[in-house]
């Protein structure tokens, strides 16, 4: 008798950067927030043969592992099946689907590696903690990317909103990153609009290190004040301060745009969004293009989705942080 095909099913979510993004990689404070309406989920099954192929069913893509060793979705399948101690031949087919935007500033990369991660654990009846997947998808993502500060791939596997200061695994001995949960004193309304301008933020994150090398002096104090910035946000978050938090987000904006990571088109959108009533706006994420949020007061939501709309946003996306 054959045996029974195992079919097991997992997912993470996506995420924004609320403030902090690129002072992040320089050891500044950031925080994020989960987009639990937004996932991606990874089905494993049993193949019948000795492969493991993994299938992107958005992409149209389908490939096995050995034909593509250094895709980073096929680093994280072999760090996470070596972590759970599986040897080869492997027998698996890896599905993965997602409803986040690539290449946005939602964490799409990040939710797909951690998706998988879990999945592939629950496959073989193991539950890894969320600093473990967070660990193995930032490890496959350090292969292709350079040096992310880890925000992401902490984000949507804690699932939860997070104050994160980076950690140096080259300091001597190695320091671990800071992780704590956010205390929100009252429910944040979020409005997101995407660009539509794909902005990979190895580019992003690779110009603003060059300037930064230019211009180390200047950098480092605009680094500074962003992580300043994010100390203020986390107060008023606690104290459920919309208004200022709203122009904590506008402070933030001025600092990014300095720094060389905005674009006209996520200006349009921020400008649009405080024009129809927004507590504040910035960027979010790599910047370049990508995504800007938008802190709203219920009263003003529709409103703020409109004009997003109406000044070229391709995509409007609704959160609420609690
Ligand atoms: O992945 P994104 O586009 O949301 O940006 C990540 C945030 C950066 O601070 C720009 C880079 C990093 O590794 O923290």
């Amino acid at each position: 008798m054959q045996p029974a095909i195992r079919i097991t099913t997992a997912s993470a979510p996506g995420k924004v950067i609320l403030c902090g993004e690129h002072a992040v990689v320089y050891g500044q404070p950031a925080i994020a927030l989960p987009l639990s309406d937004l996932r991606a989920t990874a089905t494993i099954d049993d193949a019948a043969d000795a492969t493991l192929t993994i299938v992107l069913p958005d992409l149209g893509e389908t490939w096995r592992e050995d034909d593509a060793t250094e895709h980073p979705l096929a680093v994280l399948a072999r760090l996470t099946l070596e972590r759970l101690g599986m040897a080869r031949p492997y027998r698996l087919r890896i599905t993965l689907r997602s409803t986040i935007p690539i290449a946005s500033g939602m964490g799409s990369g990040a939710a797909l590696g951690a998706a998988l991660v879990r999945a592939l654990a629950s496959h073989y009846g193991q539950t890894l903690p969320p600093a473990e997947v967070a660990a193995l998808v930032h490890e496959s993502e350090r292969f292709y990317h350079g040096t992310p500060s880890g925000i992401d791939s902490t984000v949507v596997s804690h699932e939860q909103a997070i104050w994160f200061v980076r950690g140096d695994p080259a300091a001597v001995p190695p320091r671990q990153p800071l992780i704590e949960p956010i205390a929100i004193g009252r429910p944040i309304h979020l409005v997101i609009g995407d660009t539509g301008v794909r902005a990979p933020t190895h580019l992003t994150v690779g110009g603003v290190r060059e300037r930064w090398r230019r211009d180390p002096q200047r950098y480092e104090s605009l680094f500074a004040a962003i992580g300043a910035i994010s100390h203020a946000a986390r107060a008023w978050l606690a104290a459920g301060a919309t208004a200022e938090l709203g122009a904590a987000l506008d402070r933030n904006q001025t600092l990014l745009e300095q720094i060389g990571v905005s674009s006209p088109v996520l200006e349009r959108l921020i400008e649009a969004a405080r024009s129809a009533g927004a507590l504040g706006a910035k960027l979010s994420g790599g910047g370049g293009g990508g995504i800007m949020i938008a802190i709203v007061d219920p009263a003003h939501r529709d409103a703020v989705k409109s004009a997003l709309v109406a000044a070229g946003a391709t995509r409007v996306v609704e959160t609420v942080a609690r």
